[in-house]
């Protein structure tokens, strides 16, 4: 999709972003989640590329988010995967060594003048309905 089809659009004020915890972030409807590292904030997938379990309240610790349910890895700088859970018990293991690592989808942002914002895709940013 070429950048004629998408703006940038606000998000919050990054203060309002724990750097300990994802928080659950709405856009159009669709369920996502926005995490910090430090100065920067990410929006991701709203649901686990494991099992897709919602990521909304995962621990964040030193930029590495653990998921909630089977507690996969995942980096918020770029969304790649650190640790890949290995469950269940007995049989994870051989499913993790098939079951295909997927990092988070990530959607680009900027952060300017202490506002987070996203590239996206939208000819008019003011129809965009975001809810953090
Ligand atoms: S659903 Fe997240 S680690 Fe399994």
């Amino acid at each position: 999709m070429s950048d004629l089809n998408r703006a940038w659009v606000r998000v919050c004020p990054i203060d309002h972003i724990p750097t300990d915890k994802a928080i659950d972030l709405n856009i159009n409807g669709q369920r996502l989640i926005i995490a910090r590292c430090g100065d920067e904030a990410r929006i991701f997938q709203g649901f686990c590329s494991h099992m897709l379990f919602p990521l909304g309240g995962s621990r964040i610790e030193e930029c590495i988010m653990t998921c909630n349910l089977h507690r996969s890895k995942f980096d918020v700088r770029d969304g790649s995967v650190v640790e890949w859970s290995t469950f269940p018990p007995l049989i994870g293991p051989a499913l993790a060594a098939i079951r295909e690592r997927k990092a988070l989808r990530r959607y680009e942002t900027r952060v300017t003048d202490g506002n987070v914002y996203v590239l996206w895709p939208t000819t008019n940013p003011e129809t965009v309905r975001v809810r953090v």
